[in-house]
Parts: structure tokens; sequence; C-alpha cells
């Protein structure tokens, strides 16, 4: 589906080796660092918002982030419990979106200086590709508190089911009433 761009999947063994190489320098120079990296409970609160309501990710993603979108008139956006991207592919994808999707690109500078996979605008005219307006515009950080928040609560998590539903909302709520108990 989104043939001509693939920067956002690099090679597996390349970035294997990128991250391993990343991490036993992290882990040399500063375990006390690694340790300080753990997402403030209001970071992740804060995430959770923006994804709500300013992002309206859940508005293609679904509320749980499963693809289960909310507005029927929106396209299908993927599965992110199931994604593999990493961190910085992550963050990637939301600020330049996904050309050749309906993802939206969440950074205010998108495809203006080359910083979205070293496409511009015209580089999208000609092929043929039109990126829709996101919601809102994100900043660096909140787009950070989104990825805190999705680490901690969706990547990576399975289905959802009851006991996930209540964890996730902090209580009992409506949403949880469809999984069963
Ligand atoms: C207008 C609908 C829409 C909105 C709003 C939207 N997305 Fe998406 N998103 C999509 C679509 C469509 C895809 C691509 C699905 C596919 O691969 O076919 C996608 C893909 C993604 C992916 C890539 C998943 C993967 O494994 O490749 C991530 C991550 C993502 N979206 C995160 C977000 C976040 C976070 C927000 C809010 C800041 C958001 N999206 C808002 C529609 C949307």
């Amino acid at each position: 589906m989104r043939q001509p761009f693939q920067p956002v999947h690099p090679p597996r063994g390349r970035r294997a080796v990128f991250v391993f190489a990343a991490l036993a320098g992290a882990l040399l120079v500063a375990p006390a660092h690694l340790a300080a990296q753990a997402p403030d409970p209001s970071d992740i609160a804060e995430g959770a918002r923006l994804f709500r309501q300013k992002g309206n990710c859940q508005s293609c993603h679904g509320w749980a982030g499963d693809g289960r979108k909310m507005d029927t008139q929106m396209p299908d956006g993927a599965n992110l419990r199931e994604t593999r991207l990493d961190r910085a592919a992550l963050i990637m994808t939301i600020k330049c979106g996904l050309p050749g999707t309906g993802m939206p690109p969440f950074d205010k500078f998108a495809y203006s200086d080359g910083r979205c996979y070293g496409l511009k605008q015209a580089d999208l005219r000609k092929a043929g590709q039109r990126m829709s307006d996101p919601p809102a515009t994100l900043q660096n950080r909140e787009i950070e508190y989104i990825a805190d928040f999705l680490y901690a609560k969706v990547i990576g998590k399975g289905p959802m089911n009851h006991e996930k539903c209540i964890e996730f909302w902090g209580q009992e709520t409506e949403a949880c009433a469809e999984f069963p108990k």
C-alpha cells in the first residue's frame, strides 16, 4: 500500500544492530539515566487526553487503539495494539503521517523542509500523493506524551478485555460493559 515510501520500516537486520549498539552504549555510560526514563503517570494521562481529544486519534484508531474507529466516516486506522514500530519510528509516523494511507501528519512543518522522509509538498504532488489534514497539529512534547501513553497502555498489550479495560480507564466504566467479565 505504501510502496514508494518505506523508510518507516528500515531493514530489520540493520535496525537490530543499531538498537543493540545504542543500548550497549546507554548501558555502559548511564544506567541511572535509563531508570529515569520510565514515564511519569501524569505524562501518560496527558498522552491519553491528547489521543482522545486534541489529536483525535481515536476517531480512526478507536479509544483502545485497536482499530475499531469511533467515527464511521473516518479511514480505518491501524490496530496500534499490534504495531511493531519502535519509539523513534512511532514518533516519526505521528509527525509525518503515512503517505498513501489516511494517516495524517501531525507536525506543523511536515513536508515543508524535508524532515519527513526527505520529502516536500512538491515531491508528494509529483508522486500523486495527497496527505489529509490532521484534526490539529501537535507539538513535539505532546507527541512524546502520546508515545508514553501508547507504550504504557496500548502497544503490545494484546486485545482489550474486561480486566484491561478497567485498568485502562482506572475504574469500571460504560465502555467496559461490552467485554464479558
Ligand atoms: C483520519 C484518520 C486517522 C487519524 C486522525 C489518526 N490516524 Fe493513525 N493511521 C490512520 C491510517 C489510515 C493508518 C494506516 C493504516 C494502514 O496501514 O493501512 C494509520 C497508521 C498509524 C500508525 C502506524 C501503525 C503501524 O504499525 O504501521 C500509527 C503509529 C498511528 N497511525 C498513530 C496515530 C496517532 C498516535 C494518532 C493521533 C495523534 C493518529 N494515528 C491519528 C488513520 C488515522
